[in-house]
């Protein structure tokens, strides 16, 4: 096994070329084990574990949302039909959905260019979603570790394997499908970077429960929708399910556990979600697109102008943020995080209109609990808001 260590994330796009070769995959057939070479990059994190003894379940909640996860348990190979390529000729999203369409230089296109600038933006998607969820797969295992109650170390556990599931299939459809990777974004990669090196549990839980679980069901919502390819709808649709459930789980155990700080430490937490939140909304991003932009050469100034009269569309930053803010500031305040000292920065970005929203934490047990079959709806979890 050859492994290279490198200092920080690296900045190249990576091809998969088989996928437009006439659907053979000859890199599958070709690479040995000894041409796989891994590509690490270490940190270091001080982790101060917890043993847990008492073994105890005070919340029936939080058991029933563990046993959910085990029962819903599903397979990236064998519950998704990977049987055929979607044509990468084809648009994977439609163009009614495409915040560019009107500005003239990307009008002027040829056709097969569109189709080619669609599969990149989705490219995009897809890979701040992979980075994004191998964060998530290894905050959670933190988790595991230092939490310091039973019902918590079961449910890091379990979410750890959820993540793993979550990587995995984006992982695929990526390389399957798409067959171009963008590197990880440094907006996502800080958030990560931050969460994984704070040596406090409860700031992990609250960094990876609340903002990037709620970024996540935020964009993954989105990207199903507007998807027209039928596993990534699928695969979404699942992932959407357990990342409902990690919220929920987050948001009832953290309403607990934020009642019982002093108010010096629930003011640190809340400091912490607004610095958290900001990584996500201001510069940087999930996946870095700096390459796949330069191709056209682009006027920026006026492609943000465009981008800016379009920002109805889901996708556009204000959009998103919409979504974002929609997902998150409830839980915020559920949990007792939206205190005086924080909400003028909330207030500053727009956000503080949501926050009436129903938060996730009394999500309706019925749709937790359906089976799994696809829905071709918005979001397969519908807050009661009771
Ligand atoms: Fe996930
Ligand atoms: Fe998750």
């Amino acid at each position: 096994m050859k492994i290279e260590y490198v200092d920080q994330q690296p900045q190249e796009t990576r091809f998969f070329e088989h996928v437009t070769e006439d659907h053979h995959d000859p890199m599958a057939e070709e690479l040995s084990p000894a041409d796989v070479k891994h590509i690490a990059e270490t940190f270091k994190s001080t982790l101060s574990s917890a043993y847990n003894w008492d073994y105890s379940i005070p919340d029936s909640r939080i058991k029933r949302l563990y046993d959910l996860g085990k029962e819903l348990n599903w397979n990236v190979e064998k519950d998704l039909d990977w049987s055929e390529r979607y044509p990468i000729t084809e648009f994977p999203v439609d163009e009614k959905y495409n915040p560019y369409v009107g500005f003239k230089p990307y009008d002027d296109l040829p056709h097969d260019e569109k189709v080619r600038f669609s599969w990149h933006r989705q490219a995009l998607g897809a890979s701040g979603a992979l980075h994004g969820e191998q964060g998530a797969l290894m905050v959670a295992a933190q988790l595991a570790c230092n939490a310091p109650s039973y019902e918590a170390k079961l449910y890091a556990a379990s979410q750890t394997f959820d993540e793993a599931r979550h990587m995995e299939f984006f992982n695929k459809y990526i390389q399957h499908q798409i067959g171009i990777m963008y590197p990880v974004g440094a907006g996502l990669k800080k958030l990560i970077d931050t969460i994984l090196q704070d040596e406090r549990w409860d700031l992990k839980f609250i960094g990876m429960q609340i903002i990037i679980e709620g970024l996540a069901l935020a964009s993954f919502n989105t990207m199903k929708m507007q998807s027209n390819v039928p596993v990534h709808k699928t695969g979404l649709h699942y992932v959407i399910r357990d990342e409902a459930r990690h919220v929920t789980f987050g948001v009832n155990f953290l309403e607990d556990y934020c009642k019982s700080l002093p108010k010096s430490d629930l003011e640190e937490r809340a400091q912490f979600a607004v610095y958290a939140l900001g990584m996500m909304t201001t510069g940087g991003g999930r996946s870095n697109g700096t390459k796949f932009y330069q191709r056209y050469n682009w006027d920026k100034d006026a492609v943000r102008e465009h981008l800016s009269k379009n920002g109805t569309l889901a996708q556009s930053g204000e959009g998103f943020r919409g979504q974002l803010f929609g997902r998150v500031l409830p839980n915020l305040k559920r949990i007792g995080l939206l205190t005086d000292s924080v909400r003028p920065f909330y207030e500053k970005v727009g956000a503080l209109s949501y926050e009436e929203l129903p938060s996730d934490a009394a999500t309706s047990w019925e749709n937790l609990s359906k089976p799994l079959v696809y829905e071709d709806h918005a979001d397969s979890v519908v807050a009661t808001g009771n």
